[in-house]
C-alpha cells in the first residue's frame, strides 16, 4: 500500500468524488460516489475549494461547469476520455442542427452527458438539455413534447432502449447516416419523432444477446440485469435495464442465495461481486473493461494531489464562450428532473 496513506491524509480543501467504475484501490478513497446523474448533482453541492475527480474528462468537465466561484476540479488521468463522447463533434452536431432546423421542424437535442462540454453548448444554443441514463425516459419524454422531434446524442442504443421503454416503435425513429442525411446537399432527413445520432460505446457493444443467452443456459434461474448502454437486444433478453446506481441496487434487492447477472463495466462488477458474497452470486454477463476509467490510478490520484499542495495544479477550464449554453443545458436537466421528482 504504497500510496495510500499519503492519500488518506490529502487536505481538508480537497474532495475526492468517484464514479462506480472506478477500480477498488480509488474508490475507497472517494468520498463522493455515484453514476452521472447522482455525482452532477453532488458536486454542485461541495464546498471545499478543489474537487479531484476520478473519472473520466466530460464528467470533470459538467463538474467544472457546475463549480462554484474560485472552486477547482482536477482529473488525476487528464487522458482519460470516453470513447462514446468523442463520436459526436460540436462542429458536426452544429451542422446536423442547422440543417435539421432549416427544415423547418423544431428539432429539440437531447445530449447523453457522455459528450464534450463544446457539445453540451451547441446543445444548450439550440434549446436542448443534457440526459443522463437514469434520467433518460424522463429527459426524452420532455423533449419530445418541446418541439416536433429530438435529435438524440450520441448513444444510438440510449435512444433506443429509452424511446421503447416510452412506447415508442421502431416506425417512429431514425438512425441518421451522418454522410447521406445529416450534411447540407444529403439525402432527406425522415418526419419521425425521434432522430438518433449513430454512436455508441464500444464496451458495452461487447456485450451480446449470446452472452446472456449462455448466462441463462448455465444458471436457469438467475437473474439479469444490463445497462441501457447495452443493444436493444441485450436489453430486452435481460430481466431489468438502468444507470450504474440502479444495477447496484439491484444486486442489493436480489433474493439471498440468488445468482445475478450484471452487464457493465468489470470494475463495478467484480466490487458487487465481493460485497455481496454472503447474499448472492453476482456473475459479469461478459468481463468488460472501460480502459479509459482504468487510467486513473492511485500514484495519478497521489501525484494529483501533491500538485495541489504545492500549488501547480493544472484545473479543467471551462471556456468562457460555451459556459452559459452548456450549463443552460445542464441546468435544463437538473430543473426537469427536480421538477418531477426524479
Ligand atoms: P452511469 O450514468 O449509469 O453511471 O453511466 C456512465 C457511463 O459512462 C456508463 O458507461
Ligand atoms: Fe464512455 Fe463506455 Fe467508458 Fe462509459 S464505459 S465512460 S460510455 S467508454
Amino acid at each position: 500500500m504504497p500510496y495510500a496513506e499519503e492519500i488518506a491524509r490529502h487536505s481538508a480543501d480537497v474532495t475526492i468524488v468517484g464514479h462506480h467504475y472506478q477500480q477498488d484501490a480509488v474508490i475507497r478513497h472517494c468520498s463522493v460516489t455515484g453514476d452521472s446523474l447522482e455525482l452532477a448533482r453532488r458536486v454542485a453541492a461541495i464546498n471545499s475549494p478543489h474537487i479531484v475527480f476520478c473519472g473520466v474528462f466530460f464528467m470533470a468537465e459538467s463538474a467544472a461547469l457546475l463549480a462554484r466561484p474560485g472552486q477547482q476540479v482536477h482529473l488525476p488521468a487528464a487522458d482519460a476520455n470516453c470513447v462514446m463522447a468523442q463520436m459526436a463533434p460540436a462542429a458536426l452536431v452544429r451542422t446536423v442542427l442547422s440543417r435539421l432546423a432549416a427544415t423547418g421542424r423544431r428539432i429539440v437535442p437531447l445530449a447523453y452527458v457522455n459528450t464534450p462540454l463544446a457539445v453540451k453548448a451547441v446543445v444548450g444554443e439550440f434549446g436542448g438539455a443534457v440526459c443522463t441514463s437514469a434520467n433518460a425516459a424522463i429527459m426524452l419524454r420532455w423533449a419530445l413534447n418541446a418541439g416536433d422531434g429530438v435529435l438524440f446524442l450520441p448513444d444510438a442504443n440510449l435512444g433506443r432502449n429509452t424511446a421503447r421503454s416510452l412506447g415508442l416503435t421502431e416506425q417512429d425513429w431514425h438512425v441518421l447516416d451522418i454522410r447521406r442525411n445529416g450534411l447540407p446537399g444529403g439525402g432527406p432527413v425522415p418526419d419521425r419523432p425521434l432522430l438518433l445520432w449513430p454512436g455508441c460505446c464500444a464496451i458495452h457493444a461487447k456485450i451480446r444477446p449470446e452472452h446472456l443467452t449462455a448466462m441463462r443456459a448455465a444458471h436457469p434461474d438467475c437473474r439479469i440485469a444490463v445497462h441501457p448502454e447495452c443493444s436493444p437486444a441485450c436489453v430486452q433478453a435481460a430481466d431489468a435495464a438502468g444507470s450504474t446506481s440502479f444495477l447496484i441496487n439491484y444486486v442489493r434487492q436480489a433474493a439471498p442465495g440468488s445468482v445475478v447477472g450484471i452487464g457493465t463495466e468489470a470494475n463495478l462488477v467484480h466490487r458487487l461481486r465481493r460485497q455481496y458474497a454472503g447474499h448472492c452470486t453476482v456473475l459479469p454477463v461478459r468481463e468488460v473493461i472501460c480502459h479509459d476509467m482504468a487510467k486513473t490510478t492511485e500514484e495519478r490520484l497521489l501525484a494529483c494531489l501533491r500538485s495541489i499542495k504545492a500549488g501547480q495544479a493544472r484545473p479543467v477550464i471551462v471556456p468562457e464562450r460555451q459556459k452559459a449554453p452548456a450549463k443552460a443545458s445542464l441546468e435544463r436537466m437538473l430543473d426537469v428532473c427536480a421538477r418531477t421528482g426524479a
